[in-house]
């Protein structure tokens, strides 16, 4: 049970915060202390799956593989991710839009406006592909994938797109439009549709598909393979409901992962993949507090990548601007999460990636400037956007757990800098993450609950966020940690 749901920012819904508590005071502390140990055994981490037992493990052919080394080859990139596109003709008006966009952050009324503004951007830039990590669409909406599938065509003049789904995008039971009165269920697509849709962006001319997701694999240049994995579980979503947040691959499509990348090795191709949930953690806590951000297969996946040399996964869904990495004592077989913030959500992202061919990666981050609603000041404006946002969400929940209306005035803009400040990456903690001073027991008691999250979006984990070089021969990093 988490106190404060971030997930209405990304547009989430599992984690919903419980705050109706009774005016009964035992009530009241045993569902705190309940709560607390709920956090605790959230972080346990028992798994619900039978493990896949993998050839790299077994096979001392396919070890020899391993110890094949293949570089990346010279190509420059273009990677954006969670438009969450929503067309202003199913309605940006009337009271329950206006409902809905209170308990979710995201700038989706002008998110056609910002893929504009980011098409604008991208095709200048001298790019050989596209990447989109995901969360294409606001709820899976058809007519959403639609549009969004056409405008996309003209994010670059020559370069090819590969798309993979997100949460939102299939099977979605809560695809709606909204007039000045009603909300009125649209079609959502399936996954046959979601192909279709998307032929032109990876499914039409990928090498291999897996039979159990909606992954693939591509080779958008010579000597590169690009591996698109799905990793959502919209089998489990039900009509009516929000979808499924979490993210996992059955032990099919781990097998055929496998089978890709010994592919790749045999015939001497480096691979890099993409897809929307993490693969790793952000920031301590991360599992604990938002586990269905990260994949459940994190440490099975993770391994599977270093053994193959897969050293670059970039990832969406969370709406940050966040690397990290595993293996950091092995540079050999260390695998980077390259995280990407959402086009929707400050600071409005997407980023360049550059292989010299002799080793070494650029990573760079771009953020739209301005939109044609708001020319100048655009940055400030989504800032705006996102700090008020969450300071209103953080004192909804604060008051749910009767902290005073002074504690909450406190605590809240605190909050709000430290989940701001995750999303921009290269975070600078202050030296009290929390400051619990004038905030009344209740207060007090929510600081010491919950501030190891709070930390942990303050908390940047190695390596920088924004721009930086690797160079993959030595595993040294040279990196601008401004903002
Ligand atoms: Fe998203
Ligand atoms: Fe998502």
């Amino acid at each position: 049970m988490l106190w404060l749901d971030i997930s209405t920012f990304t547009g989430d819904y599992e984690n919903m915060a419980q705050t109706n508590f009774d005016n009964n005071p035992r009530r009241t502390a045993f569902l705190i202390v309940a709560a607390v140990f709920c956090l605790f055994c959230v972080g346990c981490g028992v798994s619900k799956h039978p493990p896949v037992e993998f050839r790299y493990q077994q096979e001392e052919t396919v070890k020899d593989l391993q110890a094949k080394n293949f570089s990346y080859p010279q190509t420059r990139f273009v990677v954006l991710s969670d438009p969450h596109y929503y067309h202003p003709s199913l309605g940006t008006s009337g009271p329950d839009f206006e409902a809905y966009i209170r308990d979710d952050r995201k700038m989706l009324a002008k998110s056609d406006e910002i893929l504009d503004a980011a098409i604008e951007r991208v095709r200048r830039e001298k790019a050989d592909f596209i990447l989109i990590c995901g969360d294409l669409t606001k709820d899976g909406e058809k007519i959403n994938h639609r549009y969004i599938a056409e405008k996309i065509a003209n994010l670059h003049p020559s370069a090819d797109l590969y798309v993979v789904p997100g949460n939102h995008d299939v099977a979605n039971g809560i695809s709606r439009r909204y007039t000045k009165d009603r909300t009125e269920p649209v079609a959502s697509v399936s996954p046959e549709e979601f192909k279709r849709i998307y032929a032109d962006y990876g499914y039409a001319s990928c090498l291999d598909a897996d039979a159990a997701s909606l992954s693939y694999v591509a080779e958008p240049v010579p000597g590169l393979w690009v591996l698109a994995l799905d990793s959502c579980l919209w089998r489990e979503n039900d009509p009516g409901k929000h979808p499924v947040t979490d993210g996992r691959f059955p032990g099919q499509t781990l097998k055929w992962i496998e089978k890709v990348l010994i592919r790749a090795r045999q015939q001497e191709k480096a691979v890099l993949s993409f897809m929307h949930h993490g693969l790793m953690e952000h920031y301590p806590s991360n599992e604990k507090y938002y586990g269905q951000y990260v994949v459940d297969n994190s440490d099975t996946l993770t391994r599977l990548f270093a053994a193959y040399g897969v050293r670059l996964v970039f990832t969406g869904h969370f709406h940050a601007q966040d690397i990290t990495a595993k293996n950091p004592e092995q540079h050999t077989s260390r695998v980077f999460d390259v995280e990407t913030g959402s086009l929707v959500t400050y600071p409005c992202p997407y980023r360049t990636v550059a292989f010299s061919g002799d080793g070494t990666c650029t990573i760079e981050s771009r953020f739209i400037q301005s939109i044609d609603s708001v020319d100048t000041g655009f940055p400030d404006y989504a800032r705006d956007f996102a700090f008020r946002g969450t300071v209103e969400l953080a004192d909804k929940a604060l008051e749910g757990y009767w902290v005073s209306e002074k504690g909450r005035k406190i605590l809240a803009p605190q909050i709000a800098e430290a989940y701001v400040a995750h999303l921009e990456g290269n975070e600078n903690r202050p030296e009290q993450v929390l400051k619990a001073k004038g905030t009344g027991l209740m207060g007090r008691i929510v600081v010491f609950s919950q501030k190891d999250l709070v930390r942990g979006w303050w908390t940047d984990l190695w390596p920088a966020d924004n721009r930086l070089t690797i160079d993959f021969k030595d595993g040294s990093i040279s990196s601008d940690t401004r903002h």
